[in-house]
């Protein structure tokens, strides 16, 4: 057990998917994974391990904002030998060509801080997704038909966000989605010589001002999870 996991040693698997809410790690792990097992609940922050085509498995919630993240990424990652972290979670879209429902594949994640500013201070280390994950999540996306976008994404501290000369500049410069997380899961990954990706569901646009309706958030996350599972064991 960790400060902030309850789980006992060998009930996280080594590949750990992280939806920011934990009621979608539980609607996820039910949904996709069989023999499924709660392996943590302190503070509600819900994990379960199961397996997914015999594959073993664990959704684990991260919390909203990296420094939420952070936490749990690191005791995954160092107390229970995590060594496949995907985030599952929504942004917002920064792109005409960014379509509400479309997925995001983050192939670097740009911030103006992260929980791992005091060992970077003035040098912009740039955080990306890992090669094989990426690669695989794309042939599944593409395999299922789901319209996907591969890039930049911007991982913000503030969801009422306000700094919008920011955000243009992000959408200046290709960008293609903001969330809050990705950044430090990938800083993380990288320190510890771990694989991780984030894989997005567009839920809103900055630009056209379009949110997806509560009703049609499942489908659309279902889609997210069938990606990022195919890609963890390609
Ligand atoms: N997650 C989903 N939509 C978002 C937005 N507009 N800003 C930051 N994080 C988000």
């Amino acid at each position: 057990m960790t400060i902030h996991i309850g789980a006992q040693p060998g009930d996280i698997a080594e590949t750990v998917l992280l939806p920011g809410d934990p009621y979608r790690a539980k609607w996820a792990a039910e949904t996709f994974l069989e023999d499924v097992k709660l392996v943590n609940e302190v503070r509600g922050m819900l994990g379960f391990t199961g397996t997914w085509k015999g594959n073993r498995v664990t959704i684990h919630g991260s919390g909203m904002g990296m420094p939420s993240l952070s936490i749990y990424a690191n005791e995954l990652i160092r107390d229970y030998g995590a060594q496949t972290l995907i985030r599952i979670g929504s942004c917002g879209g920064m792109q005409e060509s960014v379509k509400v429902r479309d997925v995001i594949l983050a192939m670097t994640a740009s911030s103006i801080s992260t929980p791992s500013r005091g060992i970077f201070k003035e040098f912009q280390f740039a955080p990306c997704a890992d090669w094989s994950l990426l690669k695989a999540a794309a042939e599944a996306a593409e395999a299922k038909g789901t319209p996907t976008h591969v890039g930049g994404i911007y991982s913000s501290d503030v969801f009422y966000d306000e700094r919008p000369d920011l955000n243009e500049q992000m959408t200046r410069h290709g960008i293609l989605g903001v969330e809050m997380e990705a950044a430090e899961l990938y800083n993380l990954a990288a320190r510890h010589g771990r694989r991780a990706l984030a894989v997005l569901t567009v839920s809103d646009h900055l630009l056209t001002g379009e949110a997806l309706p509560s009703d049609q958030r499942e489908k659309s996350f279902g889609d997210m999870v069938e990606i990022a599972l195919q890609a963890a064991f390609a």
